[in-house]
C-alpha cells in the first residue's frame, strides 16, 4: 500500500472512531441495536435486585493488592543487610536487565524521572529543539526538557490504543523538531515500526518512555529496546515495582557515558582515555541518581517472576474481556497481531455510548453496584497545565494544541477494572455475568 493511501485509512479510521464518540454525547436517548444481548432476568442491583458480583472482599482485596511482596524479596534485602555487600546489588541487576532485554548499554537509576533527565542530558541537542511528546504522558517526560533548553511539541494519542498518534505528529512537527518521544500508555506497545520510519524519514532522535510496558515486546523486540535511547521506572504501582527504581537504556556509546556521568560523578574515571567524558573524572556533570541497592536486590527478585506475571494478568484479562467485547458498545484498546501487550494498573475497556445506548457515568454506576470495582481516571493533560504557558520555564513556549480528540475520548469513554493477580476464574465470571446483566437492562440506563 502507498503511504498516502495507508494515512488517508488511518485517518479515516480514527475520524470515524472520534465521531462515534461525539455523536454519543449527543444520542445517549437513542435506542440501542445491533448484536443479540443477554436476556434480562435478575433487576439490576442499584433498582434493589442481588448484586452480581457475591466473591468476599477480603480475597479480592489479596488477589488485586500491588506490589506483591514475600519471602524471596526479603530474603534478598536480609542478604544484603547482612553482608554490607550494597553497591555489588547494582551491576548484578544491570546484567540481568541487559540479558532480558538485549540493549547494548543500560545504567541503573533512582528514578524513571531521574533516567528521563539524564537521557535529555545525554542527546546534547541545541536549546530550543522541540520534542513530540504526547500530552496524555507523566510530567516529568515533559517538564524536564526545560532544563536543557528543550520544548515538547505535545501530541495526540490514538483513540484506537490509547498511544502515541503518529498522523497528528506529522501534522504538528515543525522546522525546529528534533526528536519524539512516545509511551507505551497501560502497557501497550506504540506503533514503533511506523514511529521508528517516521522519525528516519525526519531526522528525529527517538526516545521511548516504557515506564509502563516491562516485557511488553513487537515484532519480537521489547518495550525499551526501539528507541535510540529509552527509560523504565520500577516505581511501586508498575508491572515490576522496586518501590522506586528506573533504568536507562542506550544503544550509543557516548549517550551511555554522557546519561551515566551526568547522574554519577564516579563514573567517567571508569570510561576508555579517549572518551571525550573521560575529562570529567571526579565530578560528573552533577547529579546523583544512582539506584538504591534495596532497589536493585527488589529488582532481581521481581525480573525471576516478571513473564510469569504478565502470562498471569493477560491470561485473566483475555478470560475478562474475550466476554466483555461481545457486549454492543464495549470495547478494548486494539493491538497488532505482531505485538505482545502487557497491562499495568487496570484494565482499560472502552464504552462507545452511542452503540450502547448508555453514558459511561450510568454504566459505572450500575456495575458497581453489581459489586464491580469499576473506576475512572483522567489523565492529566500535559498541555493544559500552568508551567507550559509561562515564558520564564522555556527556550520558547511551548504551542498548545486547542484540541487533543484522542486525549478526550480515552478520558472520556474509558472504564477500568482492577487487574487481577491470581487465579480467580469465579471472580472473573462474576464480573462477566455483571456486565452482561446490565447490557441485558439497557434500555432502563439510557
Ligand atoms: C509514563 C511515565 N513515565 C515516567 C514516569 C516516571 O517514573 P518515576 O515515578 O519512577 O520517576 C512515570 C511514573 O509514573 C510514568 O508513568
Amino acid at each position: 500500500m502507498k503511504n498516502d493511501e495507508k494515512n488517508e485509512k488511518t485517518d479515516n479510521r480514527r475520524r470515524s472512531f472520534l465521531q462515534a464518540g461525539s455523536a454519543a454525547l449527543l444520542s445517549l436517548a437513542m435506542p440501542p441495536s445491533g448484536a443479540a444481548q443477554p436476556r434480562p432476568s435478575e433487576s439490576l442491583a442499584m433498582l434493589g435486585g442481588p448484586k452480581a458480583v457475591s466473591f468476599p472482599a477480603d480475597k479480592f482485596k489479596e488477589l488485586t493488592r500491588w506490589p506483591r511482596y514475600g519471602q524471596n524479596e526479603k530474603d534478598a534485602l536480609n542478604r544484603l543487610i547482612d553482608t554490607n555487600a550494597f553497591y555489588e546489588e547494582l551491576p548484578l541487576f544491570e546484567k540481568e536487565w541487559q540479558a532480558y532485554t538485549g540493549i547494548p548499554f543500560l545504567r541503573a537509576h533512582i528514578n524513571g524521572s531521574s533516567a528521563i533527565n539524564s537521557m535529555l542530558f545525554a542527546i546534547d541537542m541545541e536549546p530550543g529543539s522541540e520534542i513530540l511528546v504526547p500530552s496524555y504522558d507523566f510530567p516529568t517526560d515533559c517538564v524536564a526538557m526545560r532544563f536543557f533548553g528543550y520544548v515538547p511539541n505535545f501530541v495526540d494519542i490514538d483513540p484506537a490504543t490509547g498511544c502515541f498518534d503518529l498522523e497528528d505528529a506529522r501534522k504538528r512537527i515543525t522546522t525546529r523538531t528534533r526528536a519524539i518521544f512516545p509511551m507505551h500508555s497501560w502497557g501497550m506497545p506504540c506503533e514503533m515500526d511506523h514511529i521508528r520510519a517516521f522519525a528516519k524519514e525526519k531526522n528525529l532522535i527517538v526516545l521511548e518512555d516504557a515506564a509502563h510496558s516491562h516485557g511488553a515486546s513487537m515484532q519480537g523486540k521489547k518495550t525499551g529496546t526501539w528507541g535510540d535511547l529509552a527509560i523504565f521506572s520500577y516505581q511501586a504501582s508498575k508491572p515490576m515495582p522496586t518501590v522506586e527504581g528506573g533504568m536507562g537504556m542506550y544503544y550509543n556509546r557516548l549517550h551511555y557515558e554522557r546519561a551515566t556521568a551526568y547522574g554519577e560523578y564516579s563514573a567517567p574515571a571508569t570510561f576508555p582515555l579517549d572518551s571525550p567524558v573521560h575529562r570529567y573524572a571526579g565530578t560528573g556533570y552533577g547529579q546523583k541518581y544512582r539506584m538504591h541497592p534495596f532497589a536493585a536486590a527488589i529488582g532481581r527478585v521481581q525480573l525471576r517472576g516478571l513473564d510469569a506475571h504478565n502470562a498471569l494478568v493477560n491470561k485473566n484479562v483475555r478470560r475478562m474481556n474475550d466476554a466483555l467485547i461481545q457486549l454492543t458498545g464495549l470495547s478494548e484498546p486494539r493491538v497488532r497481531p505482531d505485538q505482545q501487550r502487557v497491562y499495568y494498573y487496570a484494565n482499560m475497556v472502552l464504552l462507545d455510548s452511542t452503540k450502547a445506548g448508555f453514558s459511561r457515568d450510568a454504566l459505572k454506576k450500575a456495575l458497581r453496584a453489581e459489586g464491580v470495582d469499576a473506576t475512572t481516571w483522567v489523565y492529566p493533560e500535559q498541555h493544559k497545565l500552568t508551567i507550559y504557558r509561562e515564558s520564564q520555564w522555556w527556550h520558547h513556549l511551548p504551542a498548545i494544541p486547542t484540541s487533543l480528540p484522542g486525549d478526550d475520548y480515552i478520558n472520556g469513554q474509558h472504564i477500568f477494572l482492577p487487574l487481577i493477580y491470581g487465579e480467580a476464574d469465579d471472580l472473573i465470571d462474576q464480573y462477566i455475568k455483571a456486565f452482561q446483566k446490565v447490557w441485558a437492562h439497557r434500555s432502563q440506563l439510557g
